[in-house]
């Protein structure tokens, strides 16, 4: 009897004992208390995806450039930005064009970006 109490609080106290302390969580986007910022965060998601075509000036056919914060901010309000990287693998129009679609947890930087009001 005893042996078995014993054995239930030792199973308890490994069940309370685990707990998550990977210091990874803050700096992931699904973290609602981290604001998204153009200068920490956006420019370079843009800068390793977009900019081979989408610089000053654009490239490969590409109808405008992203290199600034205006440039990004703007092409999310009037051009569909979100849209485009939203759209699946291999469909018309998707963003990086030919590319391979942009990780899910980044489309969601993105988005959440423009949720906190486009911070620079
Ligand atoms: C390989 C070149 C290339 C890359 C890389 C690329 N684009 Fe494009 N982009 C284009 C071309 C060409 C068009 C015009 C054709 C079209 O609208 O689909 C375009 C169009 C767009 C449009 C629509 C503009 C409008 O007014 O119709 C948006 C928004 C856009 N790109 C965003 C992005 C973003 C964001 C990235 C990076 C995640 C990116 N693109 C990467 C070539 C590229």
């Amino acid at each position: 009897m005893r042996i078995k109490l014993l054995f239930i609080i030792a199973l308890l106290t490994t069940l309370l004992s685990c707990t998550n302390d990977s210091t990874s969580d803050i700096t992931t986007p699904a973290n609602n208390s981290v604001t998204i910022k153009y200068s920490a965060d956006i420019a370079s998601i843009i800068s390793s995806n977009c900019l081979s075509c989408h610089t000053s000036p654009p490239v490969n056919g590409a109808p405008m450039q992203l290199t600034t914060y205006d440039d990004v901010k703007n092409a999310i309000l009037n051009r569909g930005l979100i849209d485009r990287i939203s759209r699946a693998q291999g469909a018309v129009g998707m963003m990086p064009n030919g590319g391979t679609r942009l990780p899910q947890a980044t489309i969601d930087k993105i988005i959440k970006w423009q949720t906190d009001g486009f911070v620079n």
